[in-house]
């Protein structure tokens, strides 16, 4: 990455973020400041005065409130997956886009998700259980391969289409059911219904996303009718399982076993008591949300994060933004680029296009994107450019924020 040749910035890193970032950003030119933990409302609003990229984890939240007081404020990195902590209405309105690391643990979920398969089609979780109680279960009954085995997954999303390829590496076959139209990988084959893939499966593995209408997308009846003595697999979303019809089914005997990494609700810190309908049986492996969290995970997001944080500073690129138009953008040679962002509203292209005429400024290339609510323009002009254009294209009414890149 080369230098930053806009004035030196300031960045603030807050949560223990994976070395990786402070490193990147100041190799960049960025002067970066660490706070090992979240901060306070009160804090953090203090700590944000001259801070132009932020960086975050899950427990951080950035509230309306601190988004307007932060006037410094540029872009903001979550360096997680999600971004429910962050008010992003708020960021766009200040014209601050936000980054996250979508892909970043995706490998580290499907992992989890062929160990638990492994684990669960062989009955070593209840073996390994029996013989902590001095119980030697030496039978080969009920354990079985996975080679051959029927894989359902339910979401061919990013994890879903990668746990495809790889549990075919293993010698199984796969089917899946996604709500929308999905590019089958390797011999994978799509269901025309749930119930399809439910009731054709060995091993069920869901992989759906969290929106609300799939709260207790799996009850009784989905359990009812998958095959005896299945192998079921939440790594997904908490609320998509009814876990008192998902006991039933393992306490009568309809599913072998079960994984469960993530709950309806979960404890918010180490040490806080967890309760769950699933406690206390054998054939359950219940693990505390950690399907993304490696090693590995930490450090990809460590370096994809500061990435896009840093081709916006430098370019303007809001490719993979969750909350602003995204627009993929060359790097600037020989140029300076105008950024101009705004409110939605008709005619703002045309009155940025007035102003640069009027300077009589030459313009190399011109990008524009939009969506509901902000109108984001690139301009890149030629090196001897007049300095007074960036106040007259601030006036322009609607307009949010103006950068020049060099
Ligand atoms: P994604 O958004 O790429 O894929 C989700 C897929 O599910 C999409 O293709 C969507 O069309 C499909 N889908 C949604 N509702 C459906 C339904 N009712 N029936 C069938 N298909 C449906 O998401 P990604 O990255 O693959 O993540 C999947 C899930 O894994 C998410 O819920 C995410 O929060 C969770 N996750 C859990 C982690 C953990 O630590 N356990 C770590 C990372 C992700």
């Amino acid at each position: 990455m080369a230098e930053l040749h806009t004035p030196r910035r300031r960045a603030l890193l807050l949560e223990r973020i994976h070395p990786t970032a402070a490193k990147r950003l100041s190799e960049a030119g960025l002067e970066v400041s660490e706070v090992p933990r979240a901060l306070s409302e009160e804090a953090l609003i203090k700590e944000l005065q001259g801070i132009s990229v932020l960086g975050i984890r899950s427990k951080t939240q950035l509230t309306r409130r601190v988004v307007e007081a932060a006037e410094d404020l540029t872009v903001v990195g979550a360096f997680c997956i999600g971004t429910n902590q962050i008010d992003l209405h708020a960021c766009m309105e200040r014209g601050v886009p936000v980054f996250n690391a979508p892909y970043a643990n995706t490998r580290s979920v499907v992992e989890l998700a062929l160990g638990q398969m492994i684990i669960l089609m062989r009955g070593v979780l209840e073996k390994s259980n029996l013989l902590h109680r001095g119980r030697w279960y030496k039978s080969s009954g009920r354990a079985r391969e996975l080679r051959g085995k029927r894989l359902g997954i339910v979401g061919y999303g990013n994890i879903g289409t990668q746990l495809s390829i790889l549990a075919e590496a293993l010698g199984m076959e796969v089917v899946y059911y996604d709500i929308e139209e999905k590019l089958a990988l390797g011999n994978a084959k799509p269901c025309r219904t749930l119930d399809e893939l439910l009731r054709t499966s060995d091993v069920v593995s869901v992989h759906v996303d969290g929106r609300p209408g799939n709260r207790d997308l799996f009850g009784a009846p989905e359990f009812e009718r998958m095959k005896e003595g299945a192998v079921f697999i939440n790594l997904s979303r908490g609320i998509v399982v009814n876990l008192e019809a998902l006991r039933d089914a393992l306490e009568e005997g309809k599913l072998k076993s079960a994984a469960v990494d993530v709950f309806p609700t979960e404890p918010g810190a180490d040490g806080d008591a967890f309760d769950s309908p699933l406690l206390g049986l054998d054939n359950v492996l219940l693990t505390p949300h950690i399907g993304g969290s490696t090693e590995e995970a930490q450090e990809n997001i460590g370096t994809f994060v500061p990435d896009k944080l840093l081709n916006y500073l430098e370019w303007g690129s809001t490719s993979l933004a969750v909350n602003f138009p995204n627009l993929q953008l060359p790097e600037l040679r020989g140029e300076h680029r105008v950024v101009h962002i705004h409110e939605n509203v008709p005619g703002i292209l045309a009155r940025i296009n007035q102003v640069l005429a009027s300077r009589e400024m030459n313009v190399s290339g011109q990008y524009l994107k939009t969506n509901e609510k902000v109108g984001y323009v690139i301009t890149d002009v030629g090196r001897d450019y007049n300095e007074g254009v960036v106040q007259e294209l601030e006036e322009i009414p609607r307009t949010i924020r103006v950068r020049v890149l060099y």
